[in-house]
């Protein structure tokens, strides 16, 4: 299906970078708290950058419809704060001692402190979908259980008898894709675009997920800590088999 907006267009970037500006300000304030360690611990990961990718994809998936507003904000900083919050538990899941060239939080405070600082960043998440209406919250909350979900496969392994490549691939869809495909479809929520991009922007998203995870585990093998920000092996240690490994 073609597109109605040209991704090289320079005025498309500029506004693009203004909006992820606006973004960045709102996860700033959302995760501000009067309890010093929860202000402290739930800045930690926000603070250590990352690529943005979620929200600069509901921005640009916003762009297909004709609503323009501050929903479009509020709705990419709730998709960060739950890849955020995933985070936070993941490394504790995965023993991992580094993130985003950070100390992980839970070698920082602890396991406790770490998991309900995840907990912590998903409830601002519904929150700020609470602000979207109910269809924003339900995307949210059954993609949330697609992707715990899509954990709980991958700590267990394939049953007896299954593909484990077919169950590797799912898990990938699962715990990655389903959040990147929801955020093109938050996008068109928020703008009100019309509903025939749903399903071939889930399709990119989900895609995309896959894509990106599968490279992810050939980083964990092959990569340079200095650039991913990110220990070696955490897979290999944790015995998960991914890709390169099946
Ligand atoms: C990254 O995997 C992990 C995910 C994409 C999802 C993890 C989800 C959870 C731990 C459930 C979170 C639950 C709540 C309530 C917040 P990875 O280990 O392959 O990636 P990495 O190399 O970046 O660590
Ligand atoms: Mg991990």
């Amino acid at each position: 299906m073609p597109l109605p907006i040209n991704l090289s267009d320079m005025r498309l970037g500029r506004r693009i970078s203004r909006s992820l500006a606006h973004v960045e300000d709102l996860l700033d304030s959302t995760l501000t708290f009067s309890a010093e360690l929860a202000n402290t611990s739930a800045h930690h990961l926000l603070a250590a950058g990352g690529k943005r990718i979620r929200p600069m994809l509901v921005l640009l998936a916003a762009e297909l419809g004709e609503r323009r507003g501050e929903d479009i904000i509020t709705g990419a900083a709730s998709m960060e704060l739950i890849h955020l919050a995933t985070l936070y538990h993941d490394d504790v899941m995965d023993d991992a001692p580094a993130r985003r060239g950070e100390p992980s939080a839970h070698t920082i405070w602890g396991n406790n402190v770490a998991i309900l600082t995840g907990d912590l960043l998903f409830a601002k998440s519904s929150l700020l979908c609470s602000q979207l209406g109910a269809e924003a919250v339900r995307l949210q909350a059954g993609t949330f259980e697609r992707l715990v979900l899509g954990q709980i496969a991958e700590t267990m392994g394939p049953e007896d008898g299954t593909d484990p490549i077919s169950h590797y691939t799912q898990v990938l869809s699962d715990k990655t894709g389903s959040l990147i495909a929801a955020c093109g479809e938050i996008g068109l929520l928020c703008s009100g675009a019309p509903h025939e991009y749903t399903q071939p922007l889930r399709s990119y998203g989900e895609a995309i997920g896959v894509a990106f995870q599968l490279a992810d585990d050939v980083i964990d093998l092959v990569g340079d800590p200095a650039v991913t920000g990110k220990a070696l092996g955490t897979d290999l240690k944790e015995r998960v088999p991914t890709l390169p490994v099946l």
